[in-house]
C-alpha cells in the first residue's frame, strides 16, 4: 500500500510499504478514507521533535472504515465508519477513567512514564506506524476510535481527529469563562480552533495573533480581533486593546517551530536574536533543510514569551503547540511574578471529542471552511512542501484515499 514515510530530517517520501496485520487482540485494522497533514507533523519533518526511526509512516489524524478486528475489540465490527483518535489510550487505567486519555499508563509500549502515545510520531511516543496510508493498525480500538453517524460527512470529521478538540482542550486549560478576553497565539488551523472554541465557551473577545496574511483574515473572518506581529508588536497591541490591563486568558497555539517577527516594533534586538540562534542550535541539532523547505522556526521560546508578557496579572495560560522534552527554555520567573496559572499538554482526544462530534451532526458548527487544500494521498509530498512553506491560503490539508 502506499504511506508518507519518514526516512530522516528533511526526507519524507510516498513508499509502497506492506500492508499492516492484527498484532495485539485489542487492535483494529482500518481502511483510511481520509486524512491530513498537521503542524505537529512539521516539526517531525523539521527536526525540532526528535528521536524518529527511520521508516514510521506519518500522520495521526483520519477518518476510515473497519475492515478487521481483534478478539479484544467487542464494540466495533467490519463495515463500521469510525473517526481516528490522534492519540492512542487503553480505557481501563487510572488515567483513561479519569479521562486524562493521552497519559494513558498502558498504551505507551515505553512504559507508563514515556508520555502520550500517538499515530506516526517519534520513537518514544510508540512509535506506531501513522495514518496518511491506505490502511493503518489501530492499537487499542476500542478506546481509540469514535463511531461516526452517517451526518457527519468525512470532510466534517477529519477535523475531529485531532484539531477541533485540540482547540476546545486548549481554550478549557486556559479556563475561558464567560466574558474573557482572550488571546491566541498562532492562526494556523490549531489556532483557528481555539479562538472558535473560547467563543463557544464564553469568551467575549478573542485577539489573534500571527505573522501570515492569509490566517489573520481566516480569524477576522470569525470575528476575531487581528495582530500582525510584523507589523505591530503584539503585547503592546494586545495592552491598548484592553485598557492596559492583558487578556484574561492566553492560548498558545505555535509551539516550538515560532518564528520571532522579521521586521516591525517586536523585531528582536541583537542580544534576543543571538539567544533566539541559540535555542535553535540546542532544539534541533540535526536540522537538514533543503533550501527553503523544512527549516525551524527561528524564535523557539517567542510565543511562549509573549504569551506570559500578554495576559493579565492573575491570568490563565493554556499552551496546546507543542513542546518536545528536550525544550527548556520559559521565562518562569516573568510567571511566577504575575501569579499566573499556566496549563498545558497533549489533547486528551478520547474524552474531549464526542460532545464535539455531536456539534457537528446537529449542526452547530461546522469545521469544512478551512480546509482549504483538498489533495490525495499521492500528492502528499507536494502538499507538505507548500504547507510547510506557509503558502498563502494553506491553512489545513487534508489526504483523501488516491482513487483506483
Ligand atoms: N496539544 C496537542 O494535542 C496538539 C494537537 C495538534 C497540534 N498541536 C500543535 O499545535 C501547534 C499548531 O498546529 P497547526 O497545525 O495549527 O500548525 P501551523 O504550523 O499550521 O500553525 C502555526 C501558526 O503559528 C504561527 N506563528 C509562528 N510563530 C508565531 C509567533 N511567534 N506568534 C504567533 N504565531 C506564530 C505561524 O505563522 C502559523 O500560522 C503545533 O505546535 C502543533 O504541533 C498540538
Ligand atoms: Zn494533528
Ligand atoms: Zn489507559
Amino acid at each position: 500500500m502506499k504511506a508518507v514515510v519518514w526516512h530522516g530530517i528533511g526526507d519524507i517520501r510516498l513508499d509502497d510499504v506492506p500492508e499492516p496485520t492484527l498484532r495485539d487482540p485489542h487492535d483494529a485494522i482500518v481502511r483510511i478514507t481520509r486524512s491530513a497533514i498537521c503542524g505537529t507533523d512539521l516539526h517531525m519533518v523539521r527536526g525540532t521533535m526528535s528521536g524518529m526511526r527511520e521508516g514510521t509512516v506519518l500522520g495521526h489524524e483520519a477518518v476510515g472504515v473497519v475492515t478487521e478486528v481483534g478478539d479484544a475489540v467487542r464494540g466495533f465490527s467490519p463495515g463500521d465508519r469510525v473517526l481516528v483518535n490522534s492519540t492512542i489510550s487503553c480505557g481501563a487505567c487510572r488515567y483513561c477513567r479519569m479521562g486524562h486519555t493521552a497519559q494513558c499508563d498502558v498504551a505507551n509500549p515505553n512504559g507508563p512514564q514515556a508520555g502520550t502515545s500517538f499515530f506516526g510520531g517519534p520513537e518514544m511516543t510508540g512509535p506506531v506506524d501513522g495514518l496518511q496510508a491506505e490502511y493503518a493498525r489501530i492499537p487499542w480500538a476500542q478506546n481509540t476510535l469514535h463511531p461516526l453517524p452517517d451526518t457527519v460527512s468525512d470532510e466534517q470529521a477529519i477535523l475531529l481527529s485531532d484539531i477541533f478538540p485540540t482547540g476546545w482542550f486548549g481554550a478549557e486549560l486556559a479556563g475561558v469563562r464567560r466574558g474573557d478576553v482572550v488571546a491566541v497565539f498562532g492562526a494556523g488551523i490549531v489556532g483557528q480552533f481555539a479562538a472558535a472554541s473560547a467563543f463557544k465557551q464564553g469568551a467575549a473577545r478573542v485577539i489573534v495573533v500571527d505573522g501570515e496574511e492569509t490566517r489573520l483574515a481566516a480569524a477576522l473572518a470569525q470575528h476575531c480581533e487581528i495582530v500582525d506581529f510584523n507589523a505591530e508588536d503584539p503585547v503592546e497591541a494586545i495592552r491598548e486593546l484592553t485598557n492596559g490591563i492583558g487578556a484574561d486568558a492566553v492560548i498558545d497555539a505555535v509551539g516550538v517551530d515560532a518564528e520571532r517577527p522579521k521586521r516591525g516594533p517586536a523585531a528582536p534586538p541583537q542580544e534576543q536574536a543571538e539567544a533566539f540562534d541559540a535555542e535553535v542550535r540546542q532544539i534541533a541539532p540535526d536540522a537538514a533543510p533543503r533550501g527553503e523547505h523544512f527549516k525551524p522556526g527561528d524564535g523557539p521560546s517567542q510565543a511562549a514569551r509573549w504569551a506570559v508578557e500578554a495576559v493579565a496579572k492573575c491570568g490563565r495560560i493554556g499552551i496546546i503547540g507543542v513542546y518536545p522534552p528536550q525544550v527548556g527554555q520559559y521565562p518562569i520567573g516573568q510567571a511566577m511574578n504575575k501569579n499566573l496559572t499556566i496549563r498545558m499538554g497533549n489533547c486528551d482526544h478520547h474524552s474531549v471529542t464526542p460532545p464535539l462530534i455531536d456539534m457537528v451532526a446537529a449542526g452547530q458548527f461546522d469545521p469544512t471552511a478551512l480546509i482549504t487544500e483538498h489533495e490525495q494521498l499521492g500528492s502528499a509530498i507536494g502538499a507538505y512542501e507548500a504547507f510547510d512553506l506557509r503558502e498563502p491560503g494553506w491553512i489545513k490539508v487534508e489526504l483523501a484515499a488516491t482513487q483506483g
